[in-house]
């Protein structure tokens, strides 16, 4: 307390919150649209979109509809996109990860084409939406993913991505080293400029159920305890952060958002790089059913929900409503 000059009655800190205006003065946390991203979820061969049960105000799209998606949400300011494919064929490599005209690669090619370098795309760098039996990576004899191949999978995803122009990687599969196998191989292949957003530190979240379905990337069986963290572990989130800072990622992100903002404060607190966090599907569906069922005000409780994660240090938030968001924000 001995920062305090005075004590009631002489303070009284209810002054500054009298009015809208003199609340705003003082607000020390702004949203703002260009601090959202939004997930674009494309299927290869759909035409049009299909909305997803389970994901309120969520569908997967065709190329054509993606394209649409980005040209809206920009409109209310949104420019950095994350995307995931769907693909026709699926393997137990997960092989169609890096097919060039797979859905990622064709969907970069036609929004870049579209809006040019006014949008941000980011790609998610994975597996379980390409493999057959919808793990991460190949598996080997006991069941688990096989760390070492599967990062070679993902280095080959992200050249396929950066060939058709992404910005961004984001390898999300918490295998050891693959920022630093990504980076390298990036470099190599002459893709110096593509930065790594490194799913740093990401829970075995059950909060990831509704975008299972939507990324079409359930496990046939077990889960995904093997590499990513319990949510015991907050000392073991530094870590996590540590070695993808020192392999070369550009934007460390955290996942969940809302029920992980102690650790976006640590991520925020240790390093000087971006930080992004990732409301995920199970919270976004959280909200919206409850605000279905009438027992909370969805705008109110969405803006909080947002404001409170940048609180907590994200400087990014890749949200479901982001377009959404972004139209409940007054701009000058
Ligand atoms: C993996 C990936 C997942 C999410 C983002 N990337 C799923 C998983 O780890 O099982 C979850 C995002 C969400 O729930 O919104 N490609």
């Amino acid at each position: 307390m001995d920062h305090h000059e005075a004590h009631f009655p002489a303070v009284r800190l209810r002054r500054l919150r009298r009015t809208a205006a003199l609340r705003d003065a003082f607000a020390e946390t702004r949203l703002h649209p260009s601090d959202l991203v939004l997930p674009v979820f494309v299927k290869e061969g759909l035409e049009g979109n299909h909305p997803v049960e389970s994901l309120p105000g969520v569908s997967q799209h065709g190329v054509d509809s993606a394209v649409d998606l980005v040209k809206r949400a920009a409109s209310v300011g949104v420019r950095s996109f994350l995307l995931f494919g769907i693909p026709e064929r699926k393997d137990a490599d997960g092989s169609s990860g890096w097919d060039p005209s797979g859905p990622v690669p064709t969907a970069t090619r036609a929004i870049r084409e579209a809006m040019g370098d006014d949008v941000v795309l980011w790609a998610d760098v994975c597996s379980c939406e390409y493999t057959d039996h919808g793990h991460c990576g190949p598996l080997g004899d006991d069941g688990q993913v096989l760390n070492d191949e599967a990062v070679v999978g993902y280095l080959r995803e992200s050249i396929a991505y950066a060939e058709a122009g992404i910005n961004i990687v984001a390898p999300s599969g918490m295998m050891d080293g693959q920022v630093a196998v990504i980076r390298n191989g990036l470099d190599d292949a002459g893709f110096g400029e593509v930065a790594i957003v490194a799913y740093a530190a990401k829970y075995a979240s059950a909060f990831y159920g509704p975008f299972r379905d939507v990324a079409e990337s359930g496990m046939t069986s077990g889960d995904r305890r093997s590499h990513q963290m319990a949510a015991s572990n907050r000392r073991e989130a530094i870590r996590e952060i540590d070695l993808d800072v020192l392999e070369g990622a550009d934007v460390i992100m955290v996942k969940p958002a809302l029920p992980c903002l102690d650790i976006i404060a640590d991520a925020a607190r240790d390093h000087p790089l971006p930080v992004a966090a990732y409301h995920v599907s199970g919270e976004h569906a959280m909200l919206a059913a409850a605000a279905d069922r009438g027992m909370l005000d969805l705008d109110a409780a969405t803006l909080e929900a947002h404001v409170s994660i940048k609180r907590a240090g994200a400087d990014l938030v890749i949200t479901y409503a982001a377009e959404h968001v972004a139209g409940l924000l007054d701009r000058p």
